[in-house]
Parts: structure tokens; sequence; C-alpha cells
């Protein structure tokens, strides 16, 4: 299974530190076909050690150069950082990146051989829809993203999910999980409200690789009793 944790804008240098030493030790006896990710904020980037993989929750496609308060390849080679997440609904929506904009970063870090997860969701009113409207949407962020790239994880968060509390029900991934198989065959996570309480029916679904986890992933003891259940 695959473990990834997104601290989105939590967490201070300091607090992450003490995270990663806590979680290292915690980690020194995981079962070896477990994955663990972790994306601290930018100025938490650091090189850390520990059995797991420290990612950028974002960069701008670039080495380095003019681009006011965003961060790119250098700052990242620094401490050897070569995973990314690409496409959160987050930065869809508030960040305003449209579709052109993902690929544009998904097309550059794979060039430069980054691990990629990938995240696609859809908002509520769609999911309302039904499961048409639901397909058609979330492989409309396919789009232009190359499904072969081999260090690709996709992650489907169903933005209605995210930070709610409420999960998407089991059907809802298995079947949503089915669709996405079907048309590309790299791990698959699920995150929307993954906790303690459901970790084990969400890793249980058949198609589920993994999970990435926001909230329920700031607090060490919740994110390793996730990792250990
Ligand atoms: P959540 O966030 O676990 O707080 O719902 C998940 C995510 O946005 O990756």
């Amino acid at each position: 299974m695959i473990y990834a944790a997104n601290f989105k804008t939590n967490h201070t240098r300091q607090s992450t530190k003490t995270y990663l030493e806590t979680l290292a030790q915690k980690l020194a006896d995981k079962r070896t076909e477990d994955r663990v990710f972790i994306f601290p904020p930018a100025t938490a980037l650091d090189s850390y050690s520990g059995n797991f993989t420290v990612g950028a929750q974002n960069a701008y496609p670039t080495q380095n150069g003019a681009f006011t308060g965003e961060i790119g390849l250098e700052q990242l080679e620094e401490f050897g950082i070569k995973t990314i997440l690409i496409g959160h609904s987050e930065r869809r929506e508030y960040l305003k990146e449209d579709q052109e904009t993902v690929v544009t970063k998904y097309t550059y870090f794979m060039a430069h051989g980054f691990e990629i997860i990938y995240c696609i969701g859809e908002p509520l009113e769609v999911r309302e829809a039904g499961e048409k409207a639901v397909a058609d949407y979330l492989l409309s962020q396919f789009e232009g993203i190359d499904l072969s790239y081999e260090k690709l994880i996709v992650a489907y968060e169903p933005i209605w999910a995210i930070g709610t509390g409420r999960s998407a029900t089991v059907e809802e991934i298995a079947s949503t999980h089915a669709m996405l198989r079907s048309n590309m065959d790299r791990p698959l996570l699920y995150g929307g409200s993954v906790k303690p309480a459901n970790i084990k029916e969400i890793t249980a679904i058949n198609g589920v690789d993994g999970v990435l986890v926001g909230s329920a992933s700031l607090d060490v003891e919740s994110f390793s009793e996730m990792i250990f259940a």
C-alpha cells in the first residue's frame, strides 16, 4: 500500500522536523511492500532520512529564473527532492491552475524523472449528475497527461470529500476506481477524509493501491496508526 501525507499549509519547518523524526522511528519496522510519502510545505523541505519519501506539494516548471514567489528545480535539487504532487483540486480551484498549466507542469517534471502523484477529482454537482458525468469529468483531467509514464501514481480525490469529514462510500470508490483502471494502468490512490476510523475499509477495496491523506495526516500518531492498521 501507498500512504501519502499532504500537509498543505500546515506545519512549520520545526514541527515537520519533529514529525519526521518520530515517523522515522515508527517506520523502522514497517512492511517492506508499503511506501510512505510526506508532502510538507515548501519552507520545510530539507534532506531528511527515514523509511519515507519527501516530496513537494508544488513547484514551477523551471530550473530557476524570474518567477516571484515560486520555487523551481534548483530549489528541489538542493534537498534531493524527486517527487511532486500535481493537479490537486485546491490548486486547480484556488490557484486557478487550468488543465493546460497542469499539463505543462506534468510534462516538465516527467522530463526530469520525477515521481508524480497526479490528482483528479470531481465537484459535488458532477457527482450528483451521475456516473457518466463523473467519468467524463475525470477523464477530461487526463487530457494531455502521459498515462504511460512509469513514475506516475494517480490519486482520485472527490472534491466534496476533501476536508469535509465525509469520505466517498466504498461503492463510489470501487466503481470510480474500476472506471479509472480501465483507462490506465498505474497505482491508484483514494483521497478525501481518509482517517484511522475508515482506513481499513478503504484499503480493502479492490483497485485501491493506497491513500492520500490531508487532515488526518497532520498528527504523526494518527498517520502512523493508518500505516499500521
Ligand atoms: P483530507 O484531504 O484528508 O483532509 O480530506 C485530502 C487531500 O486533499 O489530499
